[in-house]
């Protein structure tokens, strides 16, 4: 799928030669004639390198026939990681084969990027189809020393980890099979998993996830996973993934079109369950607990009701107003658990809580609430690193007085208006004063709008949180 080799050993489909506007060099290798050839080839098409210019030659070295195409990337100036990814994104997802990359500037031998790219195009949910897509396989040259790139290539893994989870349809993962995949997941990449499940969640008093998910078949799980790799004394980054595997709306149904994509309720449990097994992985020296509460918003005689009150594992007694607001609850508690029970010194949590995120900010950009300034931007680095955009929000304390209930301590939502931040100020009040990073993934776990990444599932924040976690 994708190697980085510092000796060209063989023929390629194709190669790929990458190049800055007005500075075209042309490849060592070639023969003084064919040199001419693509000078001469150059000068009648015009071809100077602009941004995603491409120009294709062919010609004969000794008895090879060579297939090259030269890639513009724009003005060296002007350059940067996201034209990077858009030029290399278009134009490696119209090749198949084996095809090999080089460049006699440096700044354009970008293996991370490029293997993040290879994982990207190779990704396909082809599980349920007779017939599966072709690879691509990537080798990139980079004269010199061997490099090490094998983060590249499990944050990848990883990435991939989240997407096909969130791919698979609800009559596949459901909270049982979904626990039982970050089980194995836990074994395969070195973290302990450990699964509570419906009665052991009722001992517990998660009475908000209990809620969301009685009217489902398959009953709530709590999925823990423990990678406790620091020292005992350093802090405890707590992960929190909404693992909704379906969501109806319950008994506040929701219209056809709306509910279809529902199946990815999960993505913050994905993306969550991805970023754990990166971290095992690169065996990073940190402690990390994730915590899903994974559960199904589904409808029958048993579903929990607007109007009905219902006491949190943290004591404050909740109203329910709408039973499709169902994420904030199940996360409530899993917050909960994870200060109380796991003893977290912080909260990031990630969930694809609110529509109303993707009216604010569309499929581009992941909404971020935070009441740490530092700890947001850790965040935005680790999130501008992978190319991938965030944006804080507002949670000023005025919002909060959408959530007065006059017959509980709390309403759990607040009405149209500002109906992210309403959702993050309820999941605030949970947080018991910690550090908290709120990431609402409802416009990024699904991509439709960005340029350099396959439709369907994203992965969106594992490499972030991964990153996150190691540099601090
Ligand atoms: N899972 C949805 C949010 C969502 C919407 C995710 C679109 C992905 C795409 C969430 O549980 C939900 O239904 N939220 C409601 C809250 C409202 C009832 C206060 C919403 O945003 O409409
Ligand atoms: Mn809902
Ligand atoms: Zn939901």
């Amino acid at each position: 799928m994708f190697k980085v080799i510092n000796k060209i050993e063989k023929g390629y489909e194709l190669n790929v030669t990458l190049v800055f506007e007005d500075q075209v060099k042309i490849c060592e290798y070639a023969s003084a004639q064919n040199k001419k050839l693509i000078e001469k080839l150059m000068k009648k098409k015009e071809f100077t390198g602009k941004k995603g210019e491409v120009l294709k030659v062919e010609f004969l070295e000794g008895t090879y026939l060579i297939s090259m195409i030269f890639v513009g990337m724009g003005k060296e100036e002007s350059f940067n990681l996201d034209i990077y990814r858009e030029v290399m994104f278009d134009v490696l997802s119209k090749e198949k084969g084996t095809v090999l990359i080089s460049s006699e500037n440096e700044a354009l031998l970008d293996y991370n990027v490029l293997g993040e790219i290879a994982s990207n195009i190779n990704y396909s949910f082809d599980t349920f189809k007779e017939k599966k897509d072709e690879v691509l396989n990537i080798e990139l040259f980079i004269p010199g020393e061997e490099k090490d790139f094998s983060e590249t290539i499990f944050l990848g893994e990883a990435t991939d980890i989240a997407r096909d989870l969130v791919d698979q349809p609800a009559n596949i993962i459901n909270p049982i099979t979904l626990s039982e995949k970050a089980m194995e997941f836990g074994k395969e990449y070195g973290f302990e998993v450990e699964v509570l499940d419906e009665k052991e969640i009722e001992k517990l008093g998660m009475n908000l996830l209990l809620a969301v998910g009685k009217a489902s078949v398959t009953k709530p799980r709590l999925i823990v996973m423990r990678y406790l790799n620091g020292k005992d004394n350093d802090e405890k980054i707590g992960l929190i993934g909404k693992g909704l595997t379906y969501d109806t709306g319950g008994l506040c149904i929701k219209p056809a079109d709306s509910m279809f994509e529902m199946k990815s309720d999960m993505a913050g449990a994905a993306s969550v369950i991805g970023a754990m097994c990166a971290i095992a992985k690169g065996k990073l020296e940190k402690n990390v607990i994730a915590v899903v509460p994974a559960c199904e918003n589904a409808i029958n005689g048993n579903a929990y009701r607007p109007g009905d009150i219902i006491k949190s594992m943290n004591g404050k007694s909740v109203e329910i107003i709408n039973t499709d607001a169902e994420g904030r609850l199940a996360l409530a508690d899993a917050i909960t658990y994870a200060i109380r029970n796991e003893k977290v010194t912080e909260v990031v949590d990630l969930a694809t809580l609110t529509g109303a995120i993707l009216v604010a900010l569309g499929n581009i950009t992941t909404g971020v609430f935070s009441n740490s300034d530092e700890k947001y931007a850790m965040l935005e680095r680790s999130s501008k690193l992978y190319g991938e955009k965030v944006w804080r929000m507002p949670i000023y304390d005025e919002y909060s007085e959408l959530l007065k209930s006059t017959v509980a301590d709390i309403k759990h939502t607040g009405g149209r208006m500002g109906g992210s931040i309403t959702a993050a100020k309820f999941l605030e009040s949970f947080v018991e004063g910690l550090p908290w990073i709120h990431m609402d993934i409802a416009g990024t776990a699904f991509n439709s709008g960005i340029k350099w990444f396959k439709k369907g599932a994203t992965g969106v924040a594992v490499k972030a949180l991964y990153s996150y976690v190691k540099n601090r």
